[in-house]
């Protein structure tokens, strides 16, 4: 049997002051760290928040987001939904950053993640309506 999946979601609060070259290192550490890993995923950047689906093997996926929760480049990180998955529903994301920063594309998108941004905990209906926007991406 092969490993378990995991798909982890969490909404945090972009750190004061951080540039968009700091935006950048971190899309390219994310990149590459999680293609050696096996994990992929979306990171989303509003102006307020990050928001970043990572699947991968369970394990990995777990051990790295502590890491991520950690990271002082973005503060107030809510896990949305940490679910088991048979197969990956974002293959092809080896963690394509999307900025969605001063930008009318994807509107609606931004709209929910700046709600949701506003909450701390989340039900199994905010995870689904998050994964679904994702997937119109
Ligand atoms: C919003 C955000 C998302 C991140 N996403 C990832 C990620 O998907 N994978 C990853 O390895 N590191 C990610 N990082 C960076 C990690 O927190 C950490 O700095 C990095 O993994 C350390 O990598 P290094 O050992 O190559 O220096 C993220 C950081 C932030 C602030």
């Amino acid at each position: 049997m092969s490993e378990p999946l995991l798909q982890l979601t969490y909404i945090s609060d972009v750190a004061p002051g951080l540039s968009s070259e700091q935006i950048a290192t971190i899309h390219q550490q994310a990149e590459r760290n999680n293609q050696r890993l096996g994990i992929t995923g979306v990171l989303l950047v509003t102006s307020r928040h990050f928001l970043q689906l990572l699947e991968g093997p369970a394990e990995l996926v777990k051990t790295r987001f502590k890491l991520i929760a950690a990271d002082p480049r973005h503060q107030n990180v809510r896990l949305v939904s940490e679910r088991p998955v048979q197969q990956r529903q974002f293959p092809h994301w080896q963690m394509g950053l999307k900025r969605l920063l001063d930008q009318d594309e994807h509107a609606d998108l931004q709209a929910v993640i700046h709600l949701y941004g506003q909450q701390q905990t989340f039900s199994e209906q905010h995870a689904d309506a998050i994964a679904l926007l994702l997937k119109s991406l």
